[in-house]
């Protein structure tokens, strides 16, 4: 099966084709070197957080095997890879005296990666908040935007003369509505007003340390990265459906594309939420703070979200800010592992509507699907879902291309099997599978797709 017979776009020169991980989802090794406790330790150590008891632990053992991670990298012919720094093994109490072995492991990581001809794309916050920070009001406390850019300064300073490549937060919907309102997350709060506060203190973090990093690092490329989802109510909806898509809009895209890009919540969103508060969290000059100006923005996207307006008599009450009366209804088949919805077409929807809001270019900076991948007797990982969805969705790139939107690069997400959050190790997300029993990574048919993907486009073809 050639390339050209399975996927014949072409993408622009210059076109960055990597992976992402995470590094409480990859790293384990979550005692060692000096690494402070974070919200993910705990909460996956409370039963019934996390599918099957898991936690980060082990995970993939990342940490002491970065050098054999790399050379698989190399091998699928990677540009580059996006990876987390794990704040609890810089700082282990969240703040104060750096520790040196936390900044001496992504030190080597990257110099392994340089070495490799791969360039390293760093994300500064992917969820793994020092468990110390949570104990003094973690993202719900307005310190915590001094203490992140603290941080932030502290690796800066370390790798920012070989990392060009910043991004303040990762997906800051889950790390605030999902894991302060919906509970799903850590610190499992489950408060519609926390989620809107977290979410406040998690942009002004995020633009406080913007100009931080700008100065520490000259040449420096900073951005965030959001996860923008297309909303979708019923086909044949009415006023209240409409209604339903517009809140449901603002708590999953405008509560960031607002205030990060116009400097300002988005409309009837603090009408919507007036009830739950005065909103006095949003001091005078936030919101120009929290709109520092950015290079690029990072789009997050995997799947379409539908709701309609709850009717009468039926129960409407829904956990995200300014959300009650909006229902959720079910993802239309195909559906991954996840019971996502796969739809190519909100892929480029969302990729058009990022670009309009920020004006940036764009990286995709995680796209895939879970599948329930296993070692066949031939040694192989057969995953032709996998191997379809990425064409999918990397035509759906192209496709946004030809619309004019300026996409520089793909992420797939990911490079190895991980620690899904609360799902555990469950569910596959890898292009190269991960025996969590030996630790043999085999790289998945998709993997082989990729790299072969990636090899023609480098080819000019
Ligand atoms: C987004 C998150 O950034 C990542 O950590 C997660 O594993 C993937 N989505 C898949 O759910």
């Amino acid at each position: 099966m050639s390339v050209m017979e399975t996927f014949d776009r072409t993408f622009p020169d210059g076109f960055l084709w990597g992976a992402a991980t995470a590094s409480y989802q990859i790293e384990g090794a979550t005692t060692e070197d000096g690494r402070g406790r974070s919200i993910w330790d705990t909460f996956s150590a409370v039963p019934g957080k996390v599918a099957g008891g898991d936690t980060g632990e082990v995970a993939c053992d990342h940490y002491h095997r970065v050098p054999e991670d790399v050379a698989l990298m190399r091998d699928l012919g990677l540009d580059a890879y996006r990876f987390s720094i794990a704040w609890p093994r810089i700082l282990p109490d969240g703040t104060g005296t750096p520790n040196p072995a936390g900044l001496a492991f992504y030190d080597r990581l990257v110099d392994e990666l340089r070495g490799a001809g791969i360039r390293p794309v760093v994300t500064l916050y992917h969820w793994d908040l020092p468990q110390a920070l949570d104990d003094r009001g973690g993202w719900l406390s307005r310190d915590v935007a001094g203490w992140f850019t603290d941080y932030a300064a502290v690796v800066v300073d370390a790798l920012g003369d070989r990392v060009t490549h910043w991004t303040t937060l990762n997906e800051p919907w889950c790390s605030s509505v999902l894991s302060y309102s919906i509970g799903a997350h850590a610190p499992g709060h489950e408060d519609p007003l926390e989620g809107l506060v977290a979410a406040h203190h998690l942009m002004l973090a995020h633009g406080t340390a913007v100009p931080v990093i700008r100065d520490r690092c000259a040449g420096a490329e900073v951005s965030i990265t959001l996860n923008p989802t297309q909303v979708w109510g019923p086909d044949d909806g009415d006023e209240l459906d409409a209604d339903a898509v517009r809140r449901a809009d603002n708590v999953f895209n405008g509560l960031f594309f607002g205030p990060i890009f116009h400097g300002a919540y988005p409309d009837g969103m603090l009408d919507d939420t007036a009830h739950l508060t005065d909103h006095a969290f949003i001091r005078d000059g936030d919101l120009a703070t929290i709109s520092a100006p950015l290079d690029t923005l990072g789009v997050n996207n995997y799947f379409p979200t539908r709701v309609r307006a709850a009717r009468d008599g039926e129960d409407g009450r829904n956990p995200m800010p300014g959300c009650d009366g909006v229902v959720e209804t079910a993802p239309r088949p195909p559906l991954t592992a996840m019971g996502w919805e796969q739809s190519p077409e909100s892929h480029r929807l969302i990729l058009e509507r990022s670009a309009r809001e920020s004006g940036l270019p764009l990286y995709i900076t995680e796209n895939g699907s879970a599948w329930d991948d296993t070692v066949s007797d031939d040694g192989r990982v057969h995953d032709p879902e996998r191997v379809a969805y990425l064409h999918d969705h990397l035509g759906a790139v192209a496709d946004a291309i030809d619309h004019g939107v300026d996409v520089r690069g793909y992420f797939a997400w990911s490079l190895l099997d991980n620690f899904e959050w609360a799902y555990g190790y469950g569910k596959r997300f890898g292009i190269v599978h991960v025996d969590y029993d030996t630790q043999v990574r085999t790289v998945k048919d998709s993997g082989l797709e990729y790299a072969r993907i990636i090899a023609a486009h480098r080819a000019g073809r």
